[in-house]
């Protein structure tokens, strides 16, 4: 008997290994594409949008977050901005808000949302990992909870930082949150068949430890340190004034300045 549920254990640990392969299958593209399909259905919609979720505005660690920096007023550039549950207290608190989401209902939402409450919010329905935003235009640019980890391949990322920093005004600042993992292991055994079966099936062929499905809907990759997250930062030509970890190591956040500004 003991060895027929030794099987058993052993089938359920390679059922949950064969579909973790759902990441490795994919390339960059189709992980966006992927979370973007969970994000456009109707009851995720209207999930992120319910007045009630809209209502809760920003939270304390938001709120301890943009306390830290000088900038209060000037044009904002949000990223994932959902029903608008930041938007709508950003533009109250006297930003101009540029909201991006690559759901058009999200935006159109958010939109409709910010004027019942007598506030006017621009929209770009652009995926984050491609964006698109003019140079020298934003004095803030935030990233909803811990957007950053939604986009797949550190030279993505890397690129992504770099657009942000283009679109900052000389004295502006980037605030970034991502997912840390709570296995500090850099890379498992696991790791080395996902990553050759990227390359098989000519998948995800930069797949990186961390990365996966959140409750198979949605792309994360959830970095191993906070060190890891900064060295993005750094390569993308940021300054890194403050960071630190919470919700007990599971988030990680940095406030980012435009290097070689003045205050
Ligand atoms: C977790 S929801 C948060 C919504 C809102 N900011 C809030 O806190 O209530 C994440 C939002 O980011 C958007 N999103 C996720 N990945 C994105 C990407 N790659 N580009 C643009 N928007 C993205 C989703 O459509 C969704 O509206």
């Amino acid at each position: 008997m003991k060895i027929r549920i030794r099987f058993a254990h052993f089938f359920i640990r390679v059922g949950r290994f064969i579909q973790t392969l759902a990441v490795p299958v994919m390339r960059p593209d189709d992980l966006i594409r992927f979370s973007q399909e969970h994000y456009s259905l109707l009851r995720t919609v209207q999930g992120w949008t319910a007045d009630d979720l809209v209502a809760t505005w920003l939270t304390p660690d938001e709120k301890i977050l943009l306390e830290k920096i000088p900038v209060r007023t000037g044009h904002l550039l949000l990223l994932g901005m959902g029903g608008g549950r930041e938007a709508i207290p950003l533009a109250e608190k006297g930003f101009e808000v540029t909201g991006v989401d690559f759901v058009t209902d999200m935006v159109e939402k958010a939109k409709e949302s910010a004027s019942r409450h007598g506030l006017t919010i621009k929209g770009l329905v652009q995926d984050i990992s491609r964006l698109d935003v003019p140079s020298n235009t934003f004095d803030l640019v935030w990233f909803s909870g811990s957007l950053y980890s939604c986009v797949p391949t550190r030279k993505r990322r890397v690129t992504m930082l770099k657009m942000i920093h283009d679109s900052l005004k000389t004295s502006g600042y980037c605030l970034c949150q991502g997912h840390l993992s709570r296995d500090q292991k850099k890379i498992s055994i696991q790791d080395i068949f996902r990553k050759l079966f990227a390359w098989i099936t000519l998948g995800h062929i930069h797949y990186e430890s961390g990365d996966k499905l959140w409750g198979n809907n949605e792309f994360v990759h959830e970095f191993s340190s906070l060190d890891e997250m900064r060295s993005e930062f750094s390569e993308a030509g940021f300054f890194i004034m403050d960071s630190h970890i919470y919700e007990a190591g599971l988030r990680g956040a940095v406030i980012l300045k435009k290097s070689g500004s003045l205050l």
